[in-house]
């Protein structure tokens, strides 16, 4: 079938069931192109709360779906491929967390929006990259923060909040952020002398200490249109491309990595969104005792931090 046969059929059917189409900012390009809201983790749990939309297809990955569903108990929250899912999520197991706030009695949990309902359901309070910061001084007192899973993330935050932070896992990681290698950036800077590095902060510490400018991946489009820069190199998913070009259309940007794709955010392509409409598959529920432990952090953050970038 024809692309424009594909999206036209998406269209219908989208009007037919009152359903929305959600895309994170690494998606496909096309998916990106169809979505009626596009944006980073912020965005996406901002537009899950504000819909009246009946049904909402996921383009993105299960701890994506999982937290439109829990949000949206009474939607159809759709994965059109259950196979996509985030490696750095599955990174936290219930037992370690436990386990450190065992050894860690007074501190608090702070996770990432990149982890799952039953380990959310642990938390004190959900962040994500771009209000980890912000919500980590304003938590209450000065306990320390159990925070995870990924260590770019607490490399970042620890270097700008005055709270005691404490990894756990000890290693977590975004195994695609971590292939952008220190010698690539050094090698991007040679090639570019002057050129601005923008990057995101699940990037290793060696690789943030070489950035002008580290931000969510909305941050850096919207840090990138609005600068007076008109040329940077990105340390990113290579799918963040097509947003900025979108948006900066005179800018020339430079990936650092061109190896730098997650290929669970490449799963859900155009004719899996069209099937998903259609057979309402794969519908994401999450059991009613986790998704009400789970929504109350996630309501701590968005009370914390109430704006979307
Ligand atoms: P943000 O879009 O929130 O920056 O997250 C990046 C990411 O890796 C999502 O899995
Ligand atoms: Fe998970 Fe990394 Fe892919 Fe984001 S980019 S979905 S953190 S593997």
């Amino acid at each position: 079938m024809a692309r424009k046969e594909i999206v036209e059929r998406i269209e219908r059917l989208k009007r037919r069931k009152n359903a929305i189409i959600f895309a994170h900012n690494y998606a496909r390009p096309e998916v990106v192109d169809i979505a009626d809201v596009v944006g980073g983790s912020s965005t996406l749990i901002m537009a899950a709360r504000e819909t009246s939309a009946d049904m909402i297809i996921v383009g993105g990955v299960d701890f994506m779906a999982e937290t439109v569903a829990i949000l949206n108990p009474d939607k159809k929250v759709i994965l059109p491929d259950r196979s996509a899912i985030c490696p750095m999520a599955q990174q936290l197991l219930k037992r370690d967390l436990r386990k450190a706030k065992r050894e860690n009695p007074d501190a608090e949990i702070l996770l990432y929006m990149n982890t799952y309902a039953e380990t959310k359901a642990l938390a004190d309070c959900i962040c994500t990259s771009d209000n980890a910061v912000h919500i980590s001084e304003n938590m209450d007192g000065g306990s320390p923060l159990l925070f995870g899973p990924d260590r770019g993330l607490v490399y970042y935050v620890s270097k700008r909040t005055t709270k005691r932070i404490i990894p756990v896992p000890e290693y977590g990681f975004c195994p695609v952020h971590c292939q952008i290698a220190l010698e690539d950036i050094l090698t991007a800077k040679e090639a570019h002398p002057g050129v601005k590095v923008v990057g995101h902060p699940e990037c290793t510490p060696a690789v943030q200490d070489q950035m002008d400018y580290i931000g969510s991946t909305s941050e850096i489009v919207k840090y990138c249109r609005d600068s007076e820069d008109t040329e940077f190199l990105v340390a990113a998913e290579v799918g963040l491309l097509h947003m900025l070009k979108k948006v900066a259309k005179e800018k020339t940007f430079h990936i650092i990595s061109n190896t730098t794709v997650c290929p669970m955010l490449k799963i859900p392509t155009l004719m899996k969104i069209e099937e998903a409409l259609d057979r309402e598959k794969y519908r994401i529920t999450v059991p009613k005792e986790i998704a009400a432990k789970a929504r109350a952090p996630i309501e701590r953050m968005l009370e914390l931090a109430p704006r979307a970038i």
